[in-house]
């Protein structure tokens, strides 16, 4: 459809006006290309979205859901104060690798610990070593366990949290409740939870542009 080209076209025009051409961020996709990963990392406007975003919640602690190559991690790790961390957590080896190089070739590494094994596994494990309250939480990972994300990042967020949810409208598809599609049955199940949630606010910003029509969940953890 010519509207998707439009989209992208516009999606580069504010890419150009916004996000400095950088080579550290080049390198990264770059490595996504070679190691032969999916190339589903946040395109740069969202990332420097992300990074806004962490900037303006003054987010010293960020826990992120899903590495892949690090793309994301280090937009949100270049928002952190010089003693900030963000703890990145991957189900696979072989993307974390990748991750870690391309934290180390930005100059982040000391910032961020990326976490190996299934995010389900690994959230209690965070919580059981007292990790102290996250000020961001980005949930990035595979779509079927976003409504548990849910509840764990609550577990680990404070008052005055913010959580954001990438990938929640796909194309669309999230309206219909028989779509045949379990990655969109999946992400509805998530809206449906965020939006009857009493501890948070939220809503979905609807997107598109070079990564398609998608849509990203923002909630604010309610203080009492
Ligand atoms: N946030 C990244 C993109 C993440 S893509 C960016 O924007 O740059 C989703 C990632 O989640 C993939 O790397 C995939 O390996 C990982 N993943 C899938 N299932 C997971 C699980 N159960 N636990 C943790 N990570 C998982
Ligand atoms: C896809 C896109 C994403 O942003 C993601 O996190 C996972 C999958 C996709 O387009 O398939
Ligand atoms: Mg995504």
């Amino acid at each position: 459809m010519m509207k998707d080209d439009l989209f992208a076209a516009v999606d580069a025009y504010i890419e150009h006006l916004f996000v400095p051409d950088d080579p550290v961020l080049r390198a990264v996709l770059q490595s996504i290309t070679e190691s032969e990963m999916p190339p589903i990392q946040v395109s740069p406007a969202q990332g420097q979205f992300l990074y806004l975003l962490a900037k303006l919640c003054g987010a010293r602690r960020i826990l992120e859901l899903g590495t892949l190559a690090g793309y994301s991690a280090i937009w949100l790790a270049r928002a952190l104060p010089a003693d900030g961390r963000l703890i990145s957590l991957e189900a696979d080896a072989k993307y974390a690798e990748v991750a870690r190089r391309n934290l180390e070739r930005a100059g982040l590494a000391h910032l961020v610990e990326i976490v190996i094994g299934p995010a389900l596994e690994m959230l209690p494990a965070l919580q059981a070593r007292g990790e102290r309250p996250f000020d961001m939480v980005f949930i990035d990972a595979d779509k079927e366990n976003y409504v548990a994300y849910l509840e764990w990042t609550l577990r680990l967020a404070r008052p005055g949290s913010l959580i954001v949810a990438d990938n929640v409208i796909r194309e669309g598809r999230v309206l219909a409740p028989e779509s045949g599609d379990s990655f969109a049955q999946s992400v509805r199940a998530f809206n449906a939870a965020l939006a009857a949630e009493r501890r948070v606010e939220a809503i979905i910003l609807q997107q598109v542009g070079v990564k398609g029509h998608d849509g990203l969940a923002l909630a604010w953890v309610k203080r009492e």
